[in-house]
């Protein structure tokens, strides 16, 4: 059957609508609720909550597609099937069905929705270990439906248990659904090892709950967390057996073509990792990060830096925007790209701009480092310090180069590093110099202030969706669907400044995640319960789970001034504000 990625998504979401399912929104990559990930990995992950217990607005069966970032195994990007963005498609059964059900359905929308061959089926299903029982029933419905013995293969916890997501939460065995796809006769017996054999898809039955000690414990209620990857079932369905040759990577591989004059067929893995890594460097970009040395944005910038070191061995220079243009065109129905295409373009371009300075002159100096067949951590440290070379980067270097590097050595020179700057910063912080350290740490106050005025006039339940400090500005993100007001602007201003004017101290307590939410800090997350976490506290005005630091006194801030009112992503506004 040839079909276009739009279609399969339609045809997904409306077989399981018809099964009762309702559509739930695709959520952010930047996980809300979760500080332990960076990423949203999987379409369970933003329904930890739900998957415990808590009820859904939307019911107990849910279906959507669900964009997911895995950085994992970026070194695996360059093959014909690993992305580090992909969409999920994902249904649900919150305590509502079980796995007789979940089975029959995704029987059904392979079989008859997507008319795939029932003779091309093969099925895997969990062996059993000391945790959790082997799980027969999954085999027998599978045989049921006509999936003969020979084809279903249990196998252990490596390769049929999934979760969880984080540390601790929902998980259990799996059972996975994989195609025949070579254009070989099907063999009577399914060999999980032999690589024609692609998987499609797998059905968690999420019976456990894995808690901090390691332990599996019954859950209270038993769900079913579905997934399947767009990218692989439409590869299947239109006869690849190269995900990027498909129309979701294809038209950006011709651009690279077109810009390198190089072949594709030469040049498979270069022109794989480029169009990979610029893709889900646009989709971070769309959901408000930007390249930076921490969290995301670190992961970003490795996404960018890698993708532009693959692009310099086809003598590729100022490509990115360029490259980025087809994935606008095929994902038109993404309004955060769409909306922020602008802006994303112009993160890449100066991304680009920023390391094409320092890249040349930094290879040469990693070649001449070379010269002893290795790299030591001073080494290492000197290549990210003042040439901009992630460590992964460098690492990747010295491998393809056979070469020693010592990464723990590095990591020892980095935290050298960030504790003298630290001292500097603190010394500084002493002697009350207003240097850009301090500067931002009072950003990062007023930020916490006007994220409770926003509360106080516009409504109670704003939640932050982003927040961005840099020496001059703060900038925050936040859940709102309409422009502001001037009135409301100046109302917002007002009590900030009223409140500065108040010279609340700032406090800060160290708390369980449970007693902060007790005490209503904002900022929860629900699935690190016993966790202590820092609370910050500015008079009874504001209580907020942080990281910090924060200004002492917030009188200390001077005068807060709203610069700039304006749309973040649908449904989400933007604030950028200045302290005089
Ligand atoms: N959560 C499961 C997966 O990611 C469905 O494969």
């Amino acid at each position: 059957m040839k079909i276009s990625r739009k279609q399969l998504i339609e045809k997904y979401i409306k077989f399981f609508k018809s099964k009762n399912h309702k559509e739930i929104q695709n959520s952010p990559l930047i996980p809300e609720n979760d500080p332990t990930v960076l990423f949203t990995t999987a379409g369970m992950h933003p329904l930890v909550p739900f998957l415990l217990g808590q009820p859904h607005p939307q019911g107990k069966r849910l279906v959507n597609i669900q964009k997911c970032i895995r950085t994992g195994d970026i070194e695996e990007v360059g093959d014909k099937t690993h992305h580090t963005f992909f969409e999920m498609m994902g249904n649900w059964s919150l305590g509502d069905y079980w796995k007789e059900q979940a089975i029959n359905l995704t029987f059904e929308f392979i079989t008859k929705t997507l008319k795939i061959p029932k003779e091309k089926l093969a099925v895997t299903v969990f062996k059993g270990d000391k945790n959790a029982e082997k799980d027969t029933e999954s085999a027998k419905i599978w045989e049921q439906l006509e999936i003969p013995k020979e084809r279903i293969a249990f196998l252990d916890k490596k390769e049929n248990w999934w979760g969880p997501a984080g540390k601790t939460g929902p998980c259990g065995p799996d059972t996975e659904i994989f195609y025949w796809s070579s254009k070989e006769k099907t063999p009577t017996k399914f060999k999980p090892e032999d690589e024609n054999w692609v998987e499609i898809g797998n059905n968690v039955l999420m019976q456990y709950l894995k808690d901090e000690k390691e332990n599996y414990n019954e859950a209270k209620q038993k769900n079913i967390d579905f997934g399947g990857g767009v990218e692989r079932i439409i590869a299947i369905l239109n006869n690849q057996d190269d995900n990027y040759q498909t129309e979701i990577w294809k038209p950006i591989i011709k651009e690279i073509e077109k810009l390198s004059n190089k072949k594709y067929k030469e040049n498979q893995k270069e022109m794989r990792i480029i169009a990979d890594h610029i893709k889900a460097s646009c989709f971070i970009l769309a959901d408000g990060i930007t390249p930076s040395n921490t969290e995301q944005g670190y992961v970003l910038r490795r996404l960018i830096r890698r993708a532009i070191r693959y692009a310099r061995k086809l003598n590729l220079k100022n490509f990115t925007t360029k490259i980025a243009e087809p994935i606008f065109k095929i994902y038109d129905d993404y309004n955060n790209l769409t909306k922020n295409k602008k802006q994303i373009l112009e993160e890449l371009e100066k991304e680009e701009n920023r390391f094409l300075e320092t890249l040349e002159k930094g290879m040469k100096k990693f070649e001449k480092m070379t010269n002893d067949n290795k790299i030591d951590g001073k080494e290492a440290f000197l290549l990210y310090q003042s040439y901009g070379f992630p460590i992964e980067m460098t690492e990747e270097l010295t491998k393809e180069r056979k070469i020693k590097l010592d990464k723990k050595a590095f990591q020892k020179e980095l935290q050298k590093h960030q504790q003298l700057s630290r001292t500097a910063t603190e010394g500084k912080f002493k002697s009350g110099l207003a240097d850009s350290s301090n500067q931002t740490t009072k950003l990062h106050t007023a930020t916490h202030l006007l994220a409770e005025a926003l509360r106080k006039i516009l409504k109670k339940d704003i939640q932050q969706r982003g927040s961005n400090i840099t020496a001059e500005r703060l900038r925050f993100d936040f859940n709102f669907d309409r422009k502001l007001t001037n009135e409301e602007l100046t109302k917002i201003e007002n009590l900030v400044n009223k409140k500065i004017t108040q010279c609340l101290d700032v406090k800060k307590q160290e708390l369980t995640v449970k007693d902060a939410k007790k005490q209503g800090a904002q900022g929860i997350f629900d699935n690190k319960y016993r966790q202590k976490v820092n609370v910050y506290s500015i008079g009874d005005f504001s209580k907020e789970i942080c990281a910090g630091p924060h200004a002492e006194n917030i009188s200390e801030l001077g005068k807060f001034k709203i610069t700039k009112e304006s749309s973040s992503s649908a449904g989400v506004r933007r604030i950028k504000a200045i302290l005089e």
